[in-house]
């Protein structure tokens, strides 16, 4: 992918996120309590320890954080979508919590010096650019204390794929055949953005043991996670595919909705199966 490619591609990244983050805060945050709450079990975030929130979207991780750490502790979220930053902002003002900030930043250039933090923690919340996950690595380690924690969870590999699956033969179905010019240019980014990714390291143990990490490991974990159809389908299209179903004739915009609520209904409470990442700066 040229660097130009991949300039535009992170700009639709920041768009794509900007558009769900309503939906975001009121669906997915609740949907994905049970998670958060276990990752922060696993960094061992206790009072008095300052924390950053990588890909912090509207702040809940951030915030139980900061429920945690307490008045003698600080948390920074940081995230590169300014509506995501705009809604953890809110949430935080509403939460009362007073050692809590949240800043518009790239998680793979973190604007701290070296040894800022005691945990870093990303709740799904890696670079959706996956061949800068190697980089944001070394600078999540990098703002680490010696000795500190780091942990991340992201969808594993083996989960389900029949929701996506299902969703992509709904859409398959309606899509249009003949784009316009703005279509194509967001289908050739989108493609050659899945070709790079397909081609970018994956997360396993020695990716963050190459970025300087010590004592890593992992495992797997499966949750139970409710969202309902209608709000699943917002974030599909919003997230990638709003010029697709724009590009639709409204009659097909509509059987599109109702066929791919009616595909999604099965799947409103799923088993997700998240793999957890832990590992520590190294003390010397
Ligand atoms: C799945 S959401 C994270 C959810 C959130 N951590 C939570 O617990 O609710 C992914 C977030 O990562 C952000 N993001 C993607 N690439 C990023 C990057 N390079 N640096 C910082 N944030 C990034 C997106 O804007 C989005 O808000």
């Amino acid at each position: 992918m040229r660097p130009s490619d991949k300039e535009a591609y992170r700009t639709l990244l920041v768009e794509w996120n900007d558009r769900v983050a309503w939906i975001w805060a009121r669906y997915y945050v609740a949907a994905a309590a049970r998670i958060r709450e276990r990752l922060l079990d696993v960094a061992e975030v206790k009072p008095g320890d300052s924390v950053l929130d990588v890909g912090t979207a509207t702040g809940s991780a951030a915030i139980a954080a900061a429920r945690r750490v307490g008045e003698t502790g600080r948390v920074v979220g940081i995230d590169t979508s300014p509506k995501m930053v705009k809604k953890a902002r809110e949430s935080a003002a509403e939460s009362g919590l007073i050692t809590l900030e949240f800043h518009l930043m790239d998680s793979a250039s973190l604007e701290f010096v070296d040894s800022s933090f005691d945990a870093v923690i990303s709740c799904f919340g890696q670079p959706e650019t996956p061949w800068d996950v190697p980089t944001a690595l070394q600078e999540w380690r990098r703002v680490l204390v010696p000795g500190g924690r780091f942990c991340h969870c992201g969808e594993a590999d083996s989960g389900d794929e029949r929701f996506a699956e299902r969703f992509q033969q709904v859409f398959e179905k309606h899509k249009v055949r003949n784009p316009g010019p703005g279509l194509t240019a967001t289908r050739r980014l989108r493609s050659l953005a899945a070709k790079e990714a397909k081609q970018a390291p994956r997360w396993e143990a020695n990716l963050l043991e190459t970025a300087g990490f010590a004592a890593v490991r992992h495992f797997t974990e499966t949750f139970e996670v409710t969202i309902p159809a209608s709000a699943s389908l917002e974030p599909s299209l919003m997230w990638g595919m709003l010029d697709e179903y724009l590009a639709m004739p409204p009659r097909v915009q509509e059987r599109f909705r109702q066929e791919a609520i009616k595909a999604m209904r099965p799947f409103e409470t799923r088993e997700v199966n998240v793999a957890f990442f832990v590992a520590r700066r190294a003390t010397s």
